[in-house]
């Protein structure tokens, strides 16, 4: 959905989802440092909104003022979150949304039980009231059997888990969650999908930042890449994955006779001698890796490698942000999604002759 087809009030507009975060020309600045240049998010209730961006690209910045902590700087356009304006009301918006910070609010001093209480507290719930949601939280993040151990000696995962069991206590319909994952191992990784799934499936709004690209993949119906303080691109995953270059089948060879022989019949193939590999762009379809597997049967040669790799968020994370060498091949140069993106020059992507 373009984004200039949303108001920055909340209200749906043509029966699409009302906006339960929006943001004009959000800007920040640190002294002379330039951090959020302008921005528009514009994210419909019920979705999760993946901010993806290199350390220091303003993620947490972003999230700092939607979530008002830090103000944003004067000259910013509207800035609502749950439809109330957080120059006017920030209070609102504070009883509206639930923050997990980057850093984790947990007390490691106090009992995972006593961390849920104190947030029941804060947001004024009666004893009784408090002490059932805590009880309903720790059962559903599976942190009964610890309730009563202090937080420090939780693992890594179950200090997170904690963490957002605490940012619900509010029941809030609008949640940040800054970097949920990182230094989880898989397995907490995909326990706490779940949970964002489950808190969707409830119908509450996610902003989420990550360096997991994976994760966005995973879980964002948009994403959006921040770098040099602007949106570089912003679409679903397919969408981004679309605007860089495309796949390509690789095909490994052990002996020098048999790749020399290869290439002579693929012509058109890209050469890498070195490590006797051919490369050529493939959209990953079935027809296209049969005619290349028939051309090489003709001449009565097998690779003994072949790979097939199609774009991930990866290449269009390298290809965007400009942070380092991906592992894809392409060498075009891509056109926009939906928002009119256009790729910037300096792909630093590996080629291959
Ligand atoms: N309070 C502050 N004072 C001065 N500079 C700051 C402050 N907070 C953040 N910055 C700077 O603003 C930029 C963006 O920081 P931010 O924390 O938003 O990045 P990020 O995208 O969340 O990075 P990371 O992935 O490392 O968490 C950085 O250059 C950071 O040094
Ligand atoms: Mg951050």
């Amino acid at each position: 959905m373009p984004s200039s087809a949303m108001p920055a009030t909340g209200r749906p507009v043509d029966g699409h989802a009302p906006l339960a975060i929006s943001a004009t020309r959000l800007r920040k600045s640190y002294g002379d440092k330039l951090v959020l240049d302008g921005i528009d998010l514009h994210i419909p209730a019920g979705s999760v909104f993946a901010l993806l961006g290199p350390n220091g690209a303003g993620k947490t910045t972003a999230v700092k003022i939607l979530s008002t902590l830090i103000a944003a700087d004067p000259g910013s356009g509207a800035l609502h979150v749950g439809g109330h304006d957080l120059a006017v009301d920030p209070q609102a918006v504070r009883a509206a949304i639930g923050v997990t910070g980057q850093f984790s609010a947990v007390d490691n001093l106090i009992t995972g039980e006593e961390n849920m209480l104190l947030m029941a507290d804060l947001h004024h719930l009666p004893r009784r009231e408090g002490r059932r949601v805590a009880a309903e939280l720790l059962e559903r993040f599976d942190l009964v059997e610890a309730a009563s151990k202090p937080a420090s000696t939780y693992s890594g995962g179950m200090k997170r888990r904690l963490d957002i069991a605490m940012t619900l206590v509010g029941n809030p319909r609008i949640i940040f969650l800054d970097e949920p994952t990182t230094g989880l191992d898989p397995r907490s990784r995909h326990n706490m999908w779940a949970i964002i799934r489950g808190l969707v499936a409830d119908g509450v709004t996610v902003l989420l930042t990550t360096q997991y690209l994976e994760e966005a993949d995973e879980l964002a119906d948009r994403i959006a890449v921040l770098s040099d303080g602007r949106i570089a691109a912003e679409g679903s995953a397919e969408e981004l994955k679309r605007i860089v270059p495309g796949g390509h089948i690789r095909l490994r060879f052990t002996d020098p006779a048999a790749y020399r022989h290869a290439a002579l019949a693929l012509g058109e193939f890209g050469r890498h001698d070195e490590s006797l590999s051919l490369q050529a762009p493939c959209d990953g379809s079935q027809r296209e890796l049969r005619s290349l597997l028939d051309q090489l049967d003709a001449v009565g040669i097998e690779a003994d490698e072949l790979t097939v790799h199609t774009p991930d968020l990866d290449d269009v994370f390298f290809a965007l942000t400009g942070t380092g060498t991906g592992t894809g091949t392409g060498t075009g140069s891509g056109t926009g999604t939906g928002t009119g993106t256009r790729l910037p020059d300096q792909q630093t992507k590996e080629t291959v002759r």
